[in-house]
């Protein structure tokens, strides 16, 4: 499916949002609340995890997208990134097969050069099993940042297309070299932990999409969070740059079309 770029169409605003994206925050606030290590509050996470994507699946997301850890993780006390690595470690390796059982395929995106070699087979092996499923994408970013994806996806079109230096470069030129070129944007972000910041996310994509902040700790995030975050986004008003008159008129002549056909 080629992703379309809402702002140049009036995409459908269904009640659902096609592609969710979650920063997943307030795992180490969670464990503090209840005097726990901070590494108790990230595998709580994982079963937050878990929850999630089943919920999102249930109610029709076609893409889902968790931001695990930025490139800006690097800067915790090494005890904490190497929990974190083990921690993805065991969830590549347990996960997979579950995965698959319920037809969801999975991606990773971020810049993987960081990480160890048999880290890297597991991402690849995940995906490679994965590939086929068409219920619903999950796109974990791991050692992920908005600007390195944008400077990495230059980078890529420049090497492949030298000519695009001299000109100005369009924005249907770069969005294939994104690492998420294979979803539609976001319709929806969340973000747990109550913090109201991007935090270097999908800076590019992000651009138009529904913003939702909610004060629930991602271990706490559960089904019924998720449906609060999507009847706020089943409220809102997708205008991207126009007036509320011409979403009215867009959804009268696509309203006439349709009974034309019928
Ligand atoms: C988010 O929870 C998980 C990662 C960043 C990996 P935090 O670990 O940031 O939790 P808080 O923000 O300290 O509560
Ligand atoms: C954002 O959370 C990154 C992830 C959830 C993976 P952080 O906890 O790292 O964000 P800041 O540092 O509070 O902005
Ligand atoms: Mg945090």
């Amino acid at each position: 499916m080629k992703p379309e770029s809402p702002t140049t169409a009036i995409p459908e605003h269904g009640a659902v949002p096609r592609h969710v994206a979650v920063i997943m925050d307030g795992n180490g606030r969670w464990a503090k609340q209840r005097h726990m290590p901070r590494f108790a509050g990230h595998r709580r996470g994982v079963e937050a995890v878990r929850g999630t994507v089943q919920a999102c699946a249930a109610r029709g997301v076609e893409y889902l997208t968790l931001f695990a850890f930025s490139s800006e993780n690097w800067r915790r006390p090494a005890d904490e990134v190497a929990l974190l690595m083990q921690l993805f470690n065991l969830a590549l390796t347990s996960e997979v097969q579950k995965l698959h059982r319920n037809g969801i395929r999975l991606r990773v995106v971020g810049d993987l050069s960081r990480f160890d070699a048999r880290m890297r087979t597991l991402i690849e092996q995940g995906e490679r099993t994965t590939a086929g499923n068409m219920r619903l994408t999950l796109t974990i970013a791991a050692n992920y940042g908005g600007r390195w994806d944008i400077l990495q996806a230059l980078g890529r079109l420049l090497r492949e297309h030298p000519e695009t230096a001299h000109g100005p470069i369009e924005e249907a030129q770069l969005a294939p070299y994104l690492a998420m070129s294979y979803a539609p944007e976001p319709d929806l972000f969340i973000r747990t932990g109550g913090e109201q910041r991007v935090s270097n996310f999908l800076l590019w994509q992000l651009a138009y999409s529904e913003l939702y902040f909610t004060e629930t700790l991602w271990p706490d995030f559960d089904a019924a969070a998720l449906d609060a975050a999507i009847a706020s986004y089943a409220r809102r008003e997708r205008r991207f740059g126009r007036t509320s008159e011409q979403l009215e008129e867009a959804k009268r002549a696509q309203s006439a079309a349709t009974g034309a056909l019928a």
